[in-house]
């Protein structure tokens, strides 16, 4: 069996990186690790014990005293918090309207993203956020960066919303992406960046499996 590498998925809100990351995962049999979901369940904690989100030691310490847990399942992943599954709430719209204000502390990503390099070091991983590629695993072997239009990004969430029964209106959803977009690549701390030897897709008008399948390519051509 070929030597198990780290693969980062990088790009902004609604790409298509934990879909695809979730399916190239499981056809290599490595471990996804959705790192958005980390900013989001202390976000979420946050926002139930009323914290301020921008006071960055307040969260800083929040952080040190909260245990985040993704853990896979076979029906996919679970988000734990303290222990709790929040894996669904932790997607709701206070959360990913308040997630980048969290997300813009330089002490919180610091260490967010230890705890994600431990998670790596193994290798036989997918992982997906905004800053893997430059950051995270900066030795990744396999880097994709995944763009699509806004206007494309916001009807995937548009569709996604109805297909839950969920209301949802497309205009505040376009606002709402470009608002987090905006804010995820202007911080100042390891912003939103393509990565100079990152492979970058635009998924526009690729179908999920499409881009998975060209992902999966760019795994077997690594083994030649
Ligand atoms: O899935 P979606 O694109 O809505 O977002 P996500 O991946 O769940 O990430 C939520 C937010 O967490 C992003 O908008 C970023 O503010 C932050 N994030 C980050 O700063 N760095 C990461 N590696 C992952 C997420
Ligand atoms: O993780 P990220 O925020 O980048 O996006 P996602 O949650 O994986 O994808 C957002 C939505 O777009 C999901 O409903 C996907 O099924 C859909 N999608 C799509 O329609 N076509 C693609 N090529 C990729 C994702």
């Amino acid at each position: 069996m070929e030597k198990p590498i780290a693969i980062a998925i990088d790009g902004p809100a609604a790409a298509g990186k934990s879909t695809v990351a979730k399916i190239v995962a499981s056809k290599l049999s490595y471990v996804y690790i959705d790192t958005g979901a980390m900013y989001r369940a202390l976000t979420y904690k946050a926002l139930q014990q009323d914290q301020s989100l921008e006071d960055e030691k307040a969260m800083y310490q929040l952080l040190q005293n909260t245990i985040i847990d993704l853990v896979q399942t076979e029906a996919g992943q679970l988000v734990k918090l303290d222990g709790a599954d929040v894996s669904l709430e932790i997607r709701n719209q206070e959360v990913t309207s308040n997630v980048s204000i969290v997300a813009q502390h330089g002490s919180v990503r610091e260490e967010m993203v230890n705890r994600q390099r431990q998670l790596a070091k193994k290798r036989g991983v997918v992982m997906d956020g905004r800053d893997i590629g430059t950051h995270v695993i900066p030795d990744a072997e396999l880097k994709i960066f995944l763009i699509a239009s806004v206007e494309e990004r916001a009807e995937r969430r548009h569709k996604e919303n109805q297909e839950k029964g969920f209301s949802s209106d497309l205009e505040k959803l376009k606002d709402e992406i470009r608002k987090r977009d905006q804010l995820d690549s202007e911080r100042e701390v390891s912003p939103l960046l393509k990565a100079d030897d990152a492979i970058e897709i635009d998924t526009t008008s690729l179908s999920i499996d499409e881009v998975a399948g060209k992902i999966l390519s760019k795994v077997d051509a690594k083994k030649d």
